[in-house]
């Protein structure tokens, strides 16, 4: 019999998280504060974010322990299944060897559980009562009103307009689990006021949704916002998926030549990825890696590497990362989740230092690849997921005119059994591909210039430590 996949029993739960940033050649770029343009002050950082997780942000301890209570609650889904799809590999003709990780086993359906069940403990533990967050797919949503309920805290989404309109099934997901949802931009906030008095149709976007989730911990006593991507420790805490794969790959007799991975904020491919990363940044190991996003948002591929707030209303510090300007708002592509206009501090550096080989792709190459993916294999993937899967499709199609024998290994980071209505409009022939046109892009970074430059604070903050 062949084997398709590689199962590992509860014993295989990391004990740990591996935190990249002990083994980074450079260190990251601080966060930095607009007003003094020095270093955040992480206590004020605490004031949004819980304690621990502002901790974890800027540790450089390489391994740090997963809490009992978090394993626990690991336990319910994971360790998830590592396949090889071999029967796409059939399809393709191709001699390259394709793995995925299937993180679309867990109960909200994706990889976000992995950091929701953590920053739901952390909260808890420092005593706070409600959390608040954004969703754009609702993929982190879903997984934060899960995470909330098991912790027995309050949970208050902000679901980007398009998406709450696209996708009732994943309100309905949440509402079941206890949250409140309410799509965004809103008329509970400053910020969705605002927004809503400039352009009522507006679509929403994720950094309109995080500025709302923001503002309501902040003026909430006991509530805390919690993020599902972008930051340093939200990546952290998903690589849970790497420490299970590079056990599941020994089991198969393989190791990845190359690792891939949809990427908005980097928190599914980097959570995939940095276990193995770290042979290539410790031991020299050949093994390439390549964040994958759409067209329509290519932070990585065509923004540029900026100091720029993370939401739309200017209330996170100012992080260096490869950004489109916070004032971009993404058309209206069905991977929501995709729709951030700054990739990760993390995977922008990594990319800065030549260990990443981005790509980006439109939806209509995306979604023929997830339906292909779908005819093969059987699992519906998340729009967000199957950029990745695309990618993979086409390093098989390369090894197959090289005649080479690759392993791929990609990372399957959610189902995609709520959007199916973006299926629907693909093989019904209604979907439209989109490339973001350059003009837009110069637009929108033109609203940062009179931010500061990473090539200033870093040259001010050598000169502080000399
Ligand atoms: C299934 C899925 N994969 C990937 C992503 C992208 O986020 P990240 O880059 O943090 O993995 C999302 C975001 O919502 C998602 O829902």
């Amino acid at each position: 019999m062949e084997r398709y996949k590689y199962i590992l029993d509860e014993s295989a739960i990391p004990t740990h998280w591996y935190n990249v940033q002990a083994d980074l050649p450079q260190p990251l770029l601080p966060p930095i504060d607009p007003a003094t343009k020095m270093p955040v002050d992480l206590a004020k950082m605490t004031a949004i974010f819980p304690a621990e997780c502002v901790a974890q942000e800027v540790s450089s301890e390489r391994w740090i322990e997963i809490p009992d209570e978090v394993r626990d609650k690991l336990a319910i889904w994971r360790p998830t299944p590592l396949h090889r799809a071999r029967r796409l590999e059939k399809v393709l003709d191709t001699p390259a060897r394709i793995y995925y990780k299937y993180e679309g086993v867990s109960p909200a359906g994706s990889h976000k559980l992995n950091t929701a069940v953590a920053q739901a403990y952390y909260l808890k533990k420092e005593g706070g009562t409600r959390c608040t967050t954004e969703t754009g797919a609702g993929q982190w949503g879903s997984s934060m009103a899960m995470a909330a309920k098991l912790f027995g805290l309050a949970c208050q989404v902000y679901m980007v307009r398009i998406s709450y309109d696209q996708k009732p099934y994943r309100r309905i997901l949440m509402e079941t689990w206890g949250a409140k949802v309410d799509a965004s931009p809103s008329p509970l906030t400053a910020a969705g006021r605002a927004i809503l008095a400039k352009d009522p149709d507006t679509p929403g976007s994720l950094s309109m949704a995080i500025a709302e989730g923001m503002e309501d911990a902040l003026n909430t006593k006991g509530s805390k916002y919690l993020l599902g991507s972008l930051l340093n420790h939200v990546i952290m805490h998903q690589t849970v998926i790497g420490q299970e794969a590079r056990k599941q790959m020994e089991m198969a007799g393989d190791y990845p030549d190359i690792i891939i991975g949809c990427c908005a904020g980097g928190s599914s491919f980097g959570g995939l990825a940095f276990p193995f990363l770290r042979d290539r940044l410790v031991n020299g190991a050949k093994t390439r890696f390549m964040p994958v996003e759409p067209t329509a948002c290519p932070s990585l591929t065509r923004g540029e590497f900026r100091y720029d707030y993370g939401d739309s209303n200017k209330l996170t510090p100012l992080i260096p990362m490869h950004t489109l300007g916070h004032t971009f708002i993404p058309a209206k592509i069905h991977a929501g989740g995709l729709r951030h206009h700054g990739m990760g501090p993390l995977i922008s550096h990594l990319y800065n230092l030549g260990h990443m080989e981005p790509r980006a792709y439109n939806q209509m190459k995306v979604f023929e690849s997830a339906r292909l993916f779908a005819q093969c294999e059987g699992f519906i993937p998340a729009p967000e997921s199957a950029h990745g899967l695309r990618a993979a499709i086409d390093e098989a199609l390369r090894c197959k005119a090289a005649g080479r024998a690759e392993v791929i290994l990609f990372n399957m980071s959610g189902h995609g059994l709520f959007d199916l209505s973006a299926y629907d409009e693909f093989n019904n022939g209604r979907m439209q591909p989109y490339d973001l046109p350059e003009e837009e892009i110069r637009r929108t970074l033109k609203d940062i210039e009179s931010q500061p430059r990473t090539e200033e604070i870093a040259a001010a903050l050598a000169g502080m430590s000399k």
